[in-house]
């Protein structure tokens, strides 16, 4: 599956003159765009996005494909085998996944309601190809400016901490790309790891937490979004806006002891390597460290995860109105 061009995926081929953050890449734009999308880069082991190359910190590979549909039941253990909480009825017509990755989540919401036209955002295309009639996906960077021609009456994403420059201007794409009385959800963490009996003081599992996220934050990235998506939500105009926030035992990490190694490697290798100056060893040593500690049951530690969601408001006089 990954590495092979999916026939369904349409690549966004839209851009401006205008566009800087396109820079270089703007001459000879859609002969390069196609073979940018699809020639991933190889590095340190591991194989990371073409398209905008660089944005992402983390992998594309099959490891990491099984590790996000791993997310994906985690998540849908911790919130009672629900993919959303907004009200958002019956027979909802439009929805997009931004940051979709395998696109595992926006092929759940397809089949739950065959009324939806579902689009699965993201910049690698490594979603399967066999998929309900009703969800396509998209190559396309979601910080740049969107351009879809019509609005959605849901949109959701997940897990972009760490991945987001500037994630309050996302949620107010989103805002302006919702129908008024659509819905807005957004499931993130703080990447914060917790304990609340001091078991994590002085172990190499908050070492690797402590060094990880000094660097995502030193080159930009947006790494705690979970408690700030309600403000974010308020300050852009969403009504209706419901915060619930669960608690995540880092012990919930699957058993196979594979998917926890490339887990804890795929958040720390790109951005330590090409940001912090690490080379691929050192980065190995720590997350093996860090993966024995996950093991140790005398350490205590959890993370938050955050579901939120909010209504775009309805023209004065419709609020009653379907
Ligand atoms: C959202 O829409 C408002 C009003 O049209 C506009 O001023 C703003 O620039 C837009 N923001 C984004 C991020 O698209
Ligand atoms: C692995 O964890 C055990 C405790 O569970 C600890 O005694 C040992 O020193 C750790 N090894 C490494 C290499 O961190």
């Amino acid at each position: 599956m990954i590495g092979e061009a999916n026939p369904t995926i349409e690549i966004d081929d839209r851009v401006t003159e205008n566009d800087s953050t396109y820079g270089d890449e703007l001459s000879g734009y859609s002969a390069s765009l196609t073979s940018s999308v699809l020639n991933f880069r190889k590095e340190n082991g591991r194989t990371y996005h073409g398209y905008r190359d660089g944005a992402y910190l983390l992998p594309n590979d099959e490891d990491e494909a099984e590790r996000l549909d791993m997310l994906h039941e985690m998540t849908l253990t911790i919130m009672d085998r629900k993919l959303f909480l907004a009200p958002i009825g019956d027979s909802p017509q439009r929805a997009i996944d931004l940051g979709t990755g395998t696109g595992i989540w926006a092929i759940d919401f397809a089949e739950q309601f065959p009324s939806a036209e579902v689009t699965g955002v993201d910049l690698s295309p490594i979603q399967p190809s066999m998929v309900p009639p009703n969800v396509k996906f998209l190559v396309d960077d979601i910080e740049a400016d969107w351009v879809y021609n019509q609005p959605f009456d849901f949109v959701h994403a997940r897990f972009l901490a760490a991945s987001m420059k500037n994630y309050k201007r996302l949620i107010q794409q989103a805002y302006n790309n919702t129908v008024p009385g659509g819905w807005v959800e957004f499931h993130d963490w703080d990447a914060v790891l917790y304990s609340e009996d001091d078991s994590l003081k002085d172990t190499a599992l908050q070492q690797y937490y402590d060094v990880v996220r000094n660097a995502f934050i030193g080159s930009g990235y947006e790494l705690d979004p979970g408690p700030k998506l309600e403000g974010w939500f308020r300050e852009v105009g969403f009504e209706n806006i419901h915060v619930q926030k669960y608690v995540v035992p880092l012990g919930i990490w699957p058993k196979d002891e594979h998917l926890v190694e490339t887990g804890f490697e795929a958040s720390a290798m790109a951005v330590l390597t090409r940001y912090a100056g690490w080379s691929k060893d050192e980065v190995t040593v720590l997350v093996a460290k860090a993966m024995n500690d996950s093991r140790n049951p005398k350490i205590h530690s959890f993370y938050h995860f955050y579901a939120v969601y909010g209504q775009k408001p309805k023209p004065k006089g419709q609020e009653n109105e379907n």
